[in-house]
């Protein structure tokens, strides 16, 4: 994702917001000018037309005669610029004196009758006024119209609306310097935030405890608990490492002796009983290396959705009869029971290895003549992989240790379980580890009738595959 400006974003927002409420507002400023403007000009254009129609008089022969006081139009060219106009007709003679061309329209009664319209090429308005005067017997009626251009009223009305623009525009502007130096205090705590964090050294993962406003606060509780979560994971990785370099360097170191013993022996058994030994002592190094290959593939697996239905009685079947040979060769009876197919969640290749792990020990600790079973069955819960052999089986004790023989426990502790046992692998914690990325647990427990070893794993049930 791209990094945006909150600034910027914020700006332009409120710019958005103020120029389209700014824009309506201009709007109905301008159309109030006009009115404003227009209501005024428009009382004095009938002002002067009431003064033309006083000075229109009747002489004795019924004709009438106009004498246009000066003052008249005179009210009206307050602007300099605008340029007057007038008429005035009679009755039955028609027009009397003025602008013959000028447009009006007959009033019906005594109110004005204004109108817009260009004259000369100028824009007008216009009142007409309709009188009558009296000769006594009979009245004669007459109409006044007088027009101005209306550049004046315009230049009014555009002079309120610039000067409304500018007073947005100030305001406008100032509302967005608030708004950078506000985000730009308001950030401040961001800032010092990432300061802190850029300036902490790779391993300290202690909690971040820098002054925070309450709206990021939700965000330093997150990075602090990914760091607690980072924090546990690299413990577990420093011990793991730790113990995973002592289980390669053991074998490794008995190999070396077991050279050196080759290269000072004189006869040929001693040789070949060092070189067996150096060649088990590899054979065990394989072993710690394929056993971490496997705890990566647990790691990777347990990031990606890597599990689905799978084929139990498949895996478990093939396992066992892979195992035939190495339970011939210490004389145990493996065999498998099991329905025709159940399929549980799991991953194959894993699940292959977990139960490799259970079968392997069942043969090499139950000793010659032992019998041991592959099982799978129904269970209230899922599907229930267990291994079964009627050997010595392990205390109470002694499950509890090799089980927390995990990557997460530490290097005394496990030094400790070392110390008490004959084994030093990692086979049942690995076992436990890949039970857990199936969301199962391995349960070990004693054999039928409290003999050997019951090791188990109750799988959730998967619809059949594809
Ligand atoms: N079925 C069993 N019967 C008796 N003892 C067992 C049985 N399974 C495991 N153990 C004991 O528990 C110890 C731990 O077993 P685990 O599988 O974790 O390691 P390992 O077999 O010694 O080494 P690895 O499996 O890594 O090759 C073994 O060394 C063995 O002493
Ligand atoms: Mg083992």
């Amino acid at each position: 994702m791209a990094a945006y400006s909150l600034r910027r974003r914020l700006l332009l927002w409120l710019f958005l917001a103020t120029a389209v409420l700014g824009l309506l507002a201009l709007a109905d400023t301008w159309r109030e000018a006009l009115r404003t403007a227009q209501g005024v000009s428009d009382r004095v254009l009938v002002g002067s037309a009431l003064a033309i129609a006083e000075s229109v008089t009747v002489d004795e022969t019924g004709t009438l005669e106009v004498d246009i006081p000066y003052s008249s139009l005179e009210m009206l060219t307050s602007a300099a610029q605008d340029k007057v106009f007038y008429r005035v007709d009679g009755q039955p003679g028609g027009f009397l004196t003025g602008y013959a061309d000028l447009d009006y329209t007959q009033p019906e009664g005594q109110a004005p009758v204004f109108s817009d319209s260009t004259f000369r090429g100028v824009g007008i308005r216009s009142a007409t006024l309709r009188r009558e005067v009296s000769t006594g017997a009979s009245s004669i009626a007459f109409t006044v119209t007088v027009a101005e251009s209306t550049l004046a009223r315009a230049a009014l009305a555009r002079a309120i609306l610039l000067r409304s623009a500018l007073r947005l525009a100030v305001l406008i502007s100032g509302v967005a310097a608030i708004v950078w130096l506000g985000v730009t205090l308001a950030l401040r705590p961001l800032d010092r935030l990432g300061a802190v964090i850029a300036e902490r050294s790779p391993d300290d993962l202690r909690p971040v405890t820098a002054d925070v406003p309450q709206e990021v606060a939700a965000l330093v509780l997150a990075i602090n608990s990914f760091m607690a979560r980072l924090d546990t994971a690299v413990n577990a990785l420093r011990n793991f490492t730790g113990n995973a370099s002592h289980q390669l360097r053991t074998p490794l170191a008995v190999v070396r002796t077991q050279l050196a013993l080759i290269d000072r022996s004189t006869t040929p058994p001693a040789r070949q009983a060092a070189m067996a030994k150096a060649q088990i002592a590899l054979e065990r190094a394989e072993r710690v290396l394929a056993q971490l290959l496997v705890l990566a593939r647990v790691d990777a697996a347990s990031g990606a959705a890597a599990l689905g239905p799978v084929n139990i009685v498949a895996t478990a079947k093939d396992l066992t009869a892979e195992m035939v040979p190495f339970a011939l060769e210490r004389d145990v009876d493996l065999g498998f029971e099991g329905p025709v197919w159940a399929f549980g969640h799991a991953e194959p290749v894993l699940l292959a290895e977990l139960l490799k792990n259970l079968v392997g020990n069942a043969i090499a600790y139950a000793g010659h003549g032992a019998v041991v079973t592959v099982r799978v069955k129904d269970h209230p819960q899922g599907i229930e992989l267990a291994v079964e052999d009627n050997g010595p089986g392990l205390s109470p004790a002694q499950i509890t240790l090799a089980l927390r023989r995990r990557r997460g426990a530490s290097i005394q502790a496990q030094t400790a379980v070392r110390d008490q046992e004959a084994g030093y692998g990692f086979g049942l914690a690995i076992s436990a580890e890949i039970a857990a990325l199936f969301d199962a647990e391995l349960h070990l427990a004693p054999g039928a009738g409290g003999r050997g070893l019951l090791a188990s794993v109750v799988l959730h049930r998967a619809p059949a595959g594809p």
